[in-house]
């Protein structure tokens, strides 16, 4: 028997069927708001919906759109009236964002653009967004906190979230718009029921569901992008984030966006761990906790690559009372589970490297 709730607060989650997107609603169901997905189910299925409900055995609604149409996009808000916007719908991927910078601009910018126009339009004032550690740029000081300058964006989809993050702030400038935006390090993991969790299409560009795959053995193997940086055993060091306490952070910060007495505008958060963890430590902690061997090699450095890169956690621990609960332990064996049930790919990524 599905719950539901009447007089519950409206929440409209872009890109809800995504990653991200669809842990955070689980929390948000679990919390007792009323959700409705906007999705273009450009990196996602409708099965992940199913599966929301499975989890969280509540009713959750969706509405197949493209942010890139005003016209619909006012329309759903308007017939929705959300008290809030949480803002995940975009493209992610570094090296396809180099290879096609337009469709970064168009998919990211023009949907941010056309989401803020549909909220003033239907008097939606209240956002959160999904901004990433990547909008620091190179730094020379770690841990980075939110008063760290923004630096040269690396590539287009750095660049498309330092615009969108400059868009909202004028938005709360001079439009009397709210917004908690929130700077993510490096998700990984799935929920403990293996039934929602990462599924990038085709070659993964990531470091977890690539180990995960190679473990799978659908790919021979995992290469390590450089073993020459100056870090302790010379690999890139990293803020990995399990996707659920991330999810988590969303709930804490829709409860300070709409319920925070004093008066803010715009406010800034990092969520990450606040540890740096290296690949080869995240390679010999999947094969202690799964058991599985994983087979790799040193390859050259990845272009574009910060040799480290981790958070100060601090103003989210404390203005959001959060912060993170599970290890990277629970990060990888999650992740290896969700990849052991989701092992249905199309064949021709299975023989990718034979
Ligand atoms: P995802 O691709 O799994 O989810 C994004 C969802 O948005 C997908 O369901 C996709 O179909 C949808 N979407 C994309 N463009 C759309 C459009 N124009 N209109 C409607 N729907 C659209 O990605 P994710 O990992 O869940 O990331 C969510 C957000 O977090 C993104 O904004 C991403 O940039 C940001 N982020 C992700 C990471 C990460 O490592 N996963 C890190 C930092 C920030
Ligand atoms: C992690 C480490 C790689 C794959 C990206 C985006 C960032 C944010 C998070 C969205 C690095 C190494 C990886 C492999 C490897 N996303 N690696 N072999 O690059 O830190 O961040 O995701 O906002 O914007 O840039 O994450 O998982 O790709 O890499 O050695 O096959 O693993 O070199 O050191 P990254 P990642």
């Amino acid at each position: 028997m599905l719950k539901s709730y009447k007089n519950k607060k409206k929440i409209l989650v872009t890109g809800g069927a995504g990653y991200i997107g669809s842990h955070t609603c689980i929390e948000l169901l679990n919390t007792g708001y009323d959700v409705l997905i906007l999705d273009n189910f450009s990196n996602s299925s409708t099965s992940v919906i199913k599966n929301i409900k499975k989890i969280s055995k509540t009713r959750i609604n969706y509405i197949q759109c493209d942010l890139r149409d005003l016209a619909d996009t006012k329309s759903i808000l308007k017939k929705y009236k959300p008290e809030a916007v949480i803002h995940f719908a975009a493209l992610k991927s570094v090296i396809e964002s180099v290879r096609k910078p337009y469709h970064y601009f168009s998919n990211n910018v023009s949907g941010m653009i056309n989401l803020l126009g549909a909220m003033e339009y239907s008097g939606v004032k209240n956002i959160i967004f999904s901004s990433s550690c990547t909008v620091y740029g190179k730094q020379n000081n770690f841990p980075v906190d939110e008063k760290c300058s923004l630096n040269q964006a690396q590539n287009p989809y750095a660049h498309s979230k330092q615009i969108c993050e400059k868009l909202i702030q004028d938005m709360c400038n001079y439009n009397d718009f709210k917004a908690v935006i929130l700077r993510y390090f490096n998700p990984i993991g799935a929920h403990s029921s293996a039934l929602i969790g990462e599924n990038p299409i085709g070659i993964p560009d990531n470091l977890a569901p690539f180990i995960t795959r190679t473990a799978h053995k659908i790919y021979k193997e995992l290469t390590v992008f450089g073993n020459d940086y100056k870090t302790p055993d010379g690999t890139c060091i990293r803020d990995y984030i399990h996707v659920v306490d991330l999810a988590k952070a969303h709930v804490k910060s829709l409860d300070y966006l709409l319920n925070k007495q004093e008066k803010f505008t715009i406010d800034v958060f990092n969520l990450g761990t606040g540890k740096g963890v290296s690949v080869l430590e995240v390679i010999r902690e999947f094969e202690r906790c799964t058991g599985v061997k994983i087979n790799y090699k040193f390859g050259p450095r990845r272009k574009g690559d910060l040799p480290v890169m981790y958070a100060n956690p601090a103003k989210a621990n404390k203005l959001l009372n959060w912060k993170t609960e599970l290890a990277l332990k629970e990060m990888l064996v999650s992740a290896w589970k969700w990849e052991l049930r989701n092992c249905k790919r199309e064949f021709s990524f299975r023989n990718y490297y034979e």
